[in-house]
């Protein structure tokens, strides 16, 4: 299977960014071992960060018909960004949203995302762990749609 694995605004700051609320690993870290576990599954994955939403408009129409499933990590564009949701339920494929916090626990205007109504799952607050869960969730339960 291949999977294309997004983060959005700031998380490349992962590590160093608030560490007391997204840990000190690097996204470098995230990418490497995400693309690890996928391997050890058979999969593929590729790995996008940018700070500008149309960049990630653009990536994820790229995707059309070439991944079969996506694990998402919009950062603050999950509270904000109907063009991304728009570009999720444009190509039509599966996709997992990811956050490293508990959004829940924190400020209300955390706590609506415009991506989770049309999410195959959710995964919130488990930490950098939570990519691990993601990749080796959409190998081994997503359905193989690109051959
Ligand atoms: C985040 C949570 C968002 O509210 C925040 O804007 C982020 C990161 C998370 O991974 O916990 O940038 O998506």
């Amino acid at each position: 299977k291949s999977i294309l694995l997004l983060n959005g605004p700031n998380l490349n700051l992962l590590g160093t960014r608030e560490p007391h609320i997204y840990g000190h690993t690097t996204l470098a870290d995230v990418e490497a071992n995400s693309r690890a576990h996928a391997a050890k599954h058979n999969a593929t994955l590729d790995a996008f960060q940018s700070n500008h939403e149309g960049a990630l408009v653009d990536r994820i129409q790229a995707a059309r018909g070439r991944v079969d499933g996506i694990i998402i990590n919009p950062g603050a564009y999950t509270h904000t960004s109907v063009a991304i949701r728009d570009a999720l339920m444009g190509v039509g494929i599966p996709f997992i949203e990811l956050h490293v916090s508990n959004v829940h626990a924190r400020e209300p205007w955390r706590h609506h995302s415009y991506f989770s109504d049309k999410a195959a799952g959710i995964i919130v607050g488990l930490g950098v762990y939570g990519y691990q869960v993601a990749v080796e969730h959409v190998a081994v339960n997503f359905e193989e749609r690109v051959k």
